[in-house]
């Protein structure tokens, strides 16, 4: 596995590169999750490449970046026994010269749930995004179902740029007891990663109600909410059931419908979502 660090070796790397090239753009502190991404991407692809890159960009300044879990060293072993070709680690100068000042904005999608939560986070995104597809070129880059919203902006950033490649997502891989795998999981206390298995419980309650013939949005929302708050140590940011295309709020839900959430568990900010059937 190469280890490069400049665009303009990434750019060396890739000119060399025949046939299809799957990309997994990462924070680092790889998991379960990001290495189901890396298995599809090394299947589908004669070369994969993965990037490393926290990117300052789409954090608040109240938000955890300073904190952000980093184990470069581990993250390199996990990536070589996946037989990744190329893994792409620039710095914040690298990425963001002196002078920079080009944003990708993202609308409509953006303006809900984590948009609303997180004012700036998806316009950090989309922009990173943007740079790492234009480096890499992917032929197919892979996003995990996890940051549902995330998924839709960059499809639609991709779409509407007329970027030539395919999204391809990927379900969110979980611990046995329903969690979804996070690298901000690491933050929990054990009291509090037993706590955060609310997350999954109240997005098993709406398939429930959903599949025993419950139609109605806000019974839904409340019956979630409702369950979440009696976890002492869970904070609801938002519940949601929405349209899972244009994430409108819906009264009368029907399929393919998104319900998704964001509770803070103690300090830690966690998301999850689940595609009602
Ligand atoms: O999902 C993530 O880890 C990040 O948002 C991404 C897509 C790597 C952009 O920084």
């Amino acid at each position: 596995m190469q280890v490069l660090r400049t665009v303009s070796d990434l750019r060396r790397a890739r000119s060399s590169m025949v046939g299809s090239v799957g990309f997994v753009p990462t924070m680092g502190y790889l998991h379960q999750g990001h290495l189901t991404l890396v298995r599809r991407a090394r299947q589908e692809n004669q070369r994969v490449v993965v990037s490393i890159f926290v990117n300052p960009m789409q954090f608040g300044p109240q938000e955890d970046l300073l904190h952000y879990p980093r184990d470069e060293e581990r993250d390199r072993g996990l990536l070589e026994g996946e037989a990744v070709d190329v893994l792409f680690i620039p710095s914040v100068a690298e990425m963001y010269p002196a002078g920079y000042s080009t944003f990708v904005e993202v609308e409509e999608v953006t303006r809900r749930l984590e948009g609303a939560s997180r004012p700036g986070h998806f316009r950090g995104v989309a922009t990173v995004v943007a740079k790492l597809f234009n480096i890499v070129m992917p032929t197919r880059a892979y996003l995990g179902e996890k940051d549902a919203q995330q998924l839709l902006v960059v499809r639609r950033m991709v779409q509407d740029l007329n970027m030539d490649m395919a999204i391809v997502a990927v379900p969110t891989v979980r611990e046995p007891d329903g969690l979804a795998m996070s690298s901000r999981n690491v933050y929990l206390s054990p009291e509090e990663r037993r706590a955060a298995t609310i997350l999954w419980r109240a997005l098993q309650l709406a398939q429930g109600l959903y599949s025993k013939g419950e139609k109605r949005g806000r019974s839904i929302r409340d019956q979630m909410v409702h369950l979440i708050n009696s976890e002492p140590s869970a904070k609801v940011d938002y519940v949601n059931v929405a349209d899972a295309e244009t994430l409108e709020d819906l009264e009368e839900v029907k399929a393919p419908a998104l319900a998704s959430l964001a509770v803070w568990i103690g300090k830690t900010r966690l998301i999850d979502n689940i595609m009602l059937k």
